[in-house]
């Protein structure tokens, strides 16, 4: 039998990220010791007032399809935080729970671009946001974060590339994969040019919660006339330390919102019931556990970036949020395929060369700091004997 994959399927590229995984377990199978710091999950378990309210839900039966929307209880429960915490006046029903904040962006841009549409696009990028407008025919069009300038983007080039076929601009703050946070007066800039060429914003939130040094975060959304330009996607996943659960949403102009929950209906149907009642405690019901966390991120990260910059050849800037530092190597001279390849070979690390994210991460090397102190202190110094030994051929 011939199989045919349909040709859509070439416009998706596979996960960066998942190959240096599988060739790190690989090493592991054949007895190696891999020091793992490519992967973008929490390694803390769930809190444990979350497990015991989604045990409680199990033991209460609700193991059934529940409204599509999401349960009413969660979409109050978001609607609440979102007001609260981010200054965004939504309804319940301006939310719908999706399965992961993941699907939300297939929902989003499925709703908002047809073919050919563009979709300005960070770069470097989370990579859903290329693939995903690439699968639906539609063309994002990168807009550069660099180092120099701390990562934020230059509203300038971002005016410069809108065209009349543009419909959206994605920022992603904090950013995977470089840590960075958008300024209160960089999305302001922002907001003006969206009104002004009347587009769309999608704001992912998702490292919203993990942010050091007392930073503040700003939803785009709660500037003036943004609301009903602003699809703001959230979820679980990182803050609650909740990746297996898959509870994400957005909340969006509510013109939207029945055309999103369509594309999820065919999708998904709805998220997990009792991950969604867990979903409600996670956000009613939270103590010090966030903050927590937050503290043993901000040690670790510390002592990465004091470490790497150590390094000669390598540098990096401090994160301001999320869970990554993202590695110059560009004093080494080599691409970033071949030094992440040479670290894992050499000094049995796994880090993501920085142009899976994008052109703009070429040169680059992301490191995740979720991982426990100890192994961070390992993973530095097993990358510094690396370093100099390639510095010395
Ligand atoms: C920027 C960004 N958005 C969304 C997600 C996925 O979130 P979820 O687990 O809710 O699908 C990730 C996961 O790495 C991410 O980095």
């Amino acid at each position: 039998m011939t199989v045919r994959i349909a040709s859509r399927m070439d416009r998706m590229a596979p996960s960066g990220i998942r190959k240096v995984n599988e060739k790190a377990l690989a090493m592991e199978r054949n007895g190696e010791t891999v020091l793992h710091f490519e992967i973008g999950r929490p390694d803390f378990d769930t809190p444990e007032y979350i497990k015991k309210a989604a045990i409680e839900s199990l033991n209460a039966g609700h193991v059934f399809y529940t409204s599509n929307f999401g349960t009413m209880e969660l979409r109050q429960a978001v609607a609440g935080k979102l007001k609260r915490e981010n200054g965004l006046d939504y309804e319940a029903e301006e939310i719908v729970i999706t399965a992961g904040l993941s699907e939300a962006v297939f929902a989003v841009l499925a709703t908002i671009l047809d073919e050919g549409e563009e979709l300005l696009v960070p770069d470097p990028v989370w990579m859903n946001y290329i693939n995903v407008p690439n699968l639906l025919n539609a063309v994002p069009v990168p807009y550069e974060l660099r180092e120099e300038k701390e990562y934020q983007p230059d509203l300038e080039e971002i005016r410069s590339k809108i065209t009349s076929r543009t419909r959206a601009i994605v920022i992603v703050t904090p950013n995977n994969p470089t840590g960075s946070i958008l300024r209160r007066e960089t999305l302001q800039g922002l907001a003006e040019i969206v009104i002004e060429n009347d587009l769309y914003v999608i704001s992912d939130e998702v490292y919203e919660r993990l942010i050091y040094d007392g930073e503040k975060h700003t939803s785009i959304g709660s500037l003036p006339g943004m609301k009903e330009r602003t699809f703001t996607l959230n979820g679980m996943s990182k803050a609650y330390s909740m990746t297996g659960w898959r509870v994400g949403y957005v909340a969006a102009p509510a013109d939207f919102v029945p055309a999103i929950n369509k594309f999820h209906q065919h999708n998904s149907t709805c998220a997990v019931s009792f991950c969604q009642d867990a979903s409600v405690a996670a956000l009613n019901e939270e103590g010090d556990e966030v903050k927590e966390m937050v503290r043993e991120y901000t040690r670790r990260r510390d002592c990465a970036v004091e470490a790497i910059n150590r390094i000669p050849g390598l540098s990096c800037l401090k994160p301001k949020g999320a869970f990554y530092i993202f590695i110059n190597g560009k004093a080494l001279g080599m691409r970033s395929a071949d030094l992440a390849d040479y670290l894992l070979d050499h000094a049995k690390i796994a880090l993501v060369p920085g142009d899976v994210f994008g052109p703009g991460g070429e040169g680059y090397l992301r490191m995740s700091f979720a991982n426990s102190y100890e192994n961070i202190v390992e993973g530095c110094r097993r990358m510094k004997e690396a370093v100099e030994e390639l510095r010395k051929k």
